[in-house]
C-alpha cells in the first residue's frame, strides 16, 4: 500500500533532486484516481470555484465550499498528502481569522497542510499558522485571488525589479515558517533562483522545469475546463470530448428506442406475472 509522504520526505526529495508531482482534485472520484496513479500530493484548490462552480475567478469561493471538497478528497485519498487552499478573505482580514480558518481545514477535513496566496504582506498570518502547529505553504507569482491588482491572469516576475520583489517575498515566506512554496506563472530563470535560494521545497505551476516539483490543475490536464487554457498547461486527455460523445450516444439510443434493451431490465419472480394480471382483472 502507498505510504503518505511527510514534510520530511518532501524535504529529502528536494535534497536528492527527486521531483514531486501533484495535481488539484475537488471530488471523490478524481482524488481516488490520483491516489491510484501514485500522485505525491493533492491540492484542493480554490480553483474549484472555476472548475466546479463555473465562477469567473476564485474570489467568490467560501470556506464551507473548500471544507466540503477537502473532506471528499481526504476520504478518497487517505494515503496521499492533501493540501487545503485558503479562500479569499479567510486570511487577509486578520491573523486571528487566518489561524481559525486554517484550523478548520485540519479539524474538519484532516488535511496535511494548507496553502495561502501572497508575499510579505501575509507573513504574519504564515507565522501565526505555523506557530499554531500547522503546516503552511506559500504561493507567489500569479495569485488568482488578487489577479485584479495584477491586471488579470498574467505571468509575473518578468522584469528584474519584479523578480527581485518575488525573491524577497520567497525569503520572507520561508523565514515566516512555511514548509514549502508554490510559484505560479513566472519565468523559469526566476523560479530556479528562488529554488536555489531557499532551503524549503519550491514547486512550480507554470514556472518551468527546474522547480522541486510540478502542480497541474486536473481539469486542465484532463481537458475538462473549457473556458480558457493557460500557456503552461499540457493536455493529457480529452475527457470533455469523451463525455459529450457518450451523452450524445445515449440521447440517440433513447430517442431511437435502442435503450434500455432486455439486458438492462429486471424480470418478475417466476409465476408472479399471471397473478398480477389476474388481480388486475378481478
Ligand atoms: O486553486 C488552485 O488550484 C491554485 C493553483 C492555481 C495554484 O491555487
Amino acid at each position: 500500500m502507498k505510504r503518505k509522504l511527510t514534510r520530511f520526505d518532501l524535504q529529502k526529495m528536494k535534497e536528492s533532486g527527486q521531483k514531486v508531482v501533484w495535481i488539484t482534485a475537488y471530488d471523490y472520484p478524481t482524488a481516488q484516481f490520483a491516489e491510484q496513479a501514485g500522485m505525491d500530493m493533492i491540492l484542493v484548490g480554490d480553483s474549484l470555484g472555476m472548475c466546479i462552480y463555473g465562477y469567473e475567478g476564485t474570489v467568490p469561493v467560501t470556506m464551507d465550499q473548500c471544507i466540503v471538497h477537502s473532506e471528499a478528497v481526504r476520504r478518497a485519498a487517505p494515503n496521499t498528502f492533501v493540501i487545503g487552499d485558503m479562500p479569499f478573505l479567510s486570511y487577509q482580514v486578520s491573523v486571528e481569522a487566518a489561524v481559525r480558518h486554517a484550523g478548520r481545514f485540519f479539524k474538519e477535513a484532516s488535511v496535511d497542510a494548507i496553502k495561502l496566496e501572497g508575499g510579505r504582506r501575509v507573513c504574519p498570518q504564515i507565522r501565526a499558522i505555523a506557530d499554531g502547529g500547522m503546516l503552511v505553504m506559500g504561493h507567489i507569482g500569479l495569485t488568482p485571488q488578487s489577479s485584479g491588482q495584477q491586471g488579470g491572469f498574467k505571468a509575473q516576475g518578468r522584469t528584474a525589479d519584479a523578480a527581485l520583489e518575488l525573491i524577497g517575498d520567497a525569503r520572507a515566506i520561508q523565514d515566516a515558517g512555511a514548509f514549502a512554496l508554490l510559484v505560479e506563472a513566472v519565468p523559469p530563470e526566476v523560479c530556479r533562483i528562488i529554488r536555489d535560494d531557499l532551503t524549503i521545497p519550491v514547486y512550480s505551476i507554470g514556472a518551468g522545469p527546474e522547480a522541486d516539483g510540478q502542480l497541474m490543475i486536473s481539469s486542465d490536464l484532463l481537458g475538462v475546463f473549457q473556458a480558457f487554457t493557460p500557456k503552461f498547461v499540457k493536455r493529457y486527455a480529452d475527457v470533455a470530448g469523451v463525455v459529450v460523445e457518450a451523452f450524445r450516444a445515449y440521447v440517440v439510443d433513447v430517442r431511437e428506442q435502442r435503450f434500455p434493451a432486455e439486458e438492462h431490465t429486471y424480470t418478475m419472480v417466476e409465476g408472479e406475472l399471471p397473478k398480477l394480471t389476474e388481480a388486475l382483472r378481478g
